[in-house]
């Protein structure tokens, strides 16, 4: 099955999926890194992993519609089933989210509904939770509010800074990202029912 990863940023989720793919643990090809920042270094891990990668810019396209028709075509062409977003910082329109109604999936750093949007780890932070984590879920037209399909907690300890935080969360979405992508391609739709629990 072929997925494209849509990033913004520094592509770290992006490299755990691509890595589990290329050595078998996800079965799946990832056809295409799409990134819309130019310069991120997503675009330098793609290049590294031997991803390819469309690099778009919204401001070069007269609306969120041409931007997205042009990404379409692209996705369209290389047979992608699977859109998989990963630090895509930009909400999904319609073009995109009809043509691949149900299968777009993104990955929070936060027990959603909690902390939507950014700086989800900042605000679990500063707003003293004694537990946060990630949610992967299925993504619709709203800031992290589709369907959720797993969640992995994490405690916050005493002295935890954003930066350890942020350290630990991510350790956890670079395992729990390529393992629900694998059950959600090639497992059985009703087994993707699971809680995970880090300390
Ligand atoms: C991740 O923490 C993810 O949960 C959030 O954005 C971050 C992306 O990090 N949506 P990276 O670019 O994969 O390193």
């Amino acid at each position: 099955k072929k997925i494209a990863v849509f990033a913004s940023g520094s592509g770290s989720n992006f490299q755990a999926i691509a890595v589990a793919a290329q050595s078998g643990i996800l079965n799946a090809e990832i056809s295409l890194l799409v990134c819309d920042k130019p310069g991120a270094f997503a675009i330098d891990r793609a290049e590294m992993l031997g991803i390819p990668a469309l690099v778009i810019s919204p401001k070069s396209y007269p609306s969120k519609a041409a931007y997205e028709a042009e990404i379409l075509q692209k996705l369209t062409s290389l047979d992608v089933e699977m859109i998989v977003l990963a630090g895509y910082m930009r909400l999904i329109g319609p073009i995109l989210l009809e043509a691949y109604e149900g299968k777009i999936v993104n990955i929070h750093p936060s027990l959603l509904p909690a902390f939507p949007g950014k700086d989800a780890i900042g605000r679990a932070l500063a707003a003293g939770v004694e537990t946060t984590g990630v949610t992967i879920h299925y993504v619709d037209e709203g800031m992290d509010t589709g369907p959720i399909i797993a969640s992995a907690s994490v405690k916050v300890e005493a002295g935890e800074t954003r930066e350890t935080l942020q350290k630990k969360i991510q350790r956890i979405e670079h395992s729990l990202y390529p393992e629900i992508l694998e059950e959600l391609l090639n497992g059985e739709e009703e087994a993707v029912q699971w809680e995970k629990s880090v300390h």
